[in-house]
């Protein structure tokens, strides 16, 4: 085991032990756990960090932005059962647990963007991408990866995303441990994964509602090129987000959100 990795693991409160592979730099934290998945039958909670990343993935075909060492580039592996196995929701749970993990880290919690962002300021600093591997009768592995930018100044950024986006450091003047940071992301996620399969979704429900997010929010939504407007509500047991609309409840499954004011 590296140091880093041995960090992580004498960071860490709760949880199994797990194996952790760590690089240098790697194409993508998520394509090396879905090919890790494929050829080896290795433990749930399995993770892989990076300290770069070449092809770092994020949703829609986007990249992610992952220089070397400021940012968190993780990825864990699960194996849930077939009737649990569902990525929107295990994206939602997620967001749940970096949520809190930075927050135990810097003492503020991010705001949960639904489905899978994480903002300072209404600035993203992490994002979530779920991906599945299935067989044709099931889905077999499920990979949570994790992006969290930590250190960078806002011209640190590519030009067409420096407006949009910030770091743990240039939000709140901290400037974290990523091997703490990570052991906290890996104890949350544990925890969360498992009060999912003991109890189903609606705990991570309630800390949605619980937490700052998009709900309460008045937010415009677009999916498959139809806007929708009204009032943030709930994340229905689908994952979906229900807005209140002038014209009835409009149930968004995937797409574009942002909040209107
Ligand atoms: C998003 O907000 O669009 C999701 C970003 C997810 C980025 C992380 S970094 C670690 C893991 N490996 C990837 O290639 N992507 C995720």
């Amino acid at each position: 085991m590296t140091e880093f990795a041995e960090e992580v693991r004498l960071h860490r409160t709760t949880g199994r032990e797990i194996p952790i592979y760590e690089y240098a730099s790697i194409d993508s934290t998520n394509d090396e756990a879905l090919r890790l998945a494929d050829r080896e039958r290795l433990p749930e909670g399995t993770a892989v960090i990076a300290e770069a990343q070449t092809k770092g993935k994020g949703r829609s075909g986007r990249s992610w932005h992952s220089p070397p060492g400021a940012g968190l580039y993780l990825s864990v592996l699960l194996r849930p059962p077939e009737e649990a196995s569902s990525v929107p929701l295990l994206t939602l749970v997620a967001g749940v647990a970096v949520s809190t993990a930075l927050e135990r880290q810097v003492g503020r919690a991010p705001k949960l963007k639904w489905p899978n962002d994480l903002e300072y300021d209404n600035l993203k600093v992490g994002g979530i991408l779920t991906e599945a591997l299935a067989n044709p009768e099931r889905i077999t592995s499920v990979v949570v990866g994790i992006g969290i930018n930590l250190l960078q100044r806002p011209e640190d950024f590519p030009p067409e995303i420096r407006q949009t986006v910030t770091s743990v450091a240039a939000a709140t003047g901290q400037t974290p441990n990523r091997a703490e940071l990570a052991a906290k992301v890996l104890d949350e996620l544990d925890a969360e994964y498992r009060r999912w399969l003991q109890d189903g979704f609606g705990p991570a429900a309630e800390a949605w509602q619980r937490k700052e997010s998009t709900l309460g929010k008045r937010v415009r939504a677009v999916q498959d090129r139809l806007a929708v407007e009204g009032l943030a509500k709930a994340i229905a047991v689908d994952g979906s987000l229900v807005i209140e609309t002038p014209s009835g409840i409009a149930r968004i499954h995937s797409g574009e959100v942002t909040e209107i004011g």
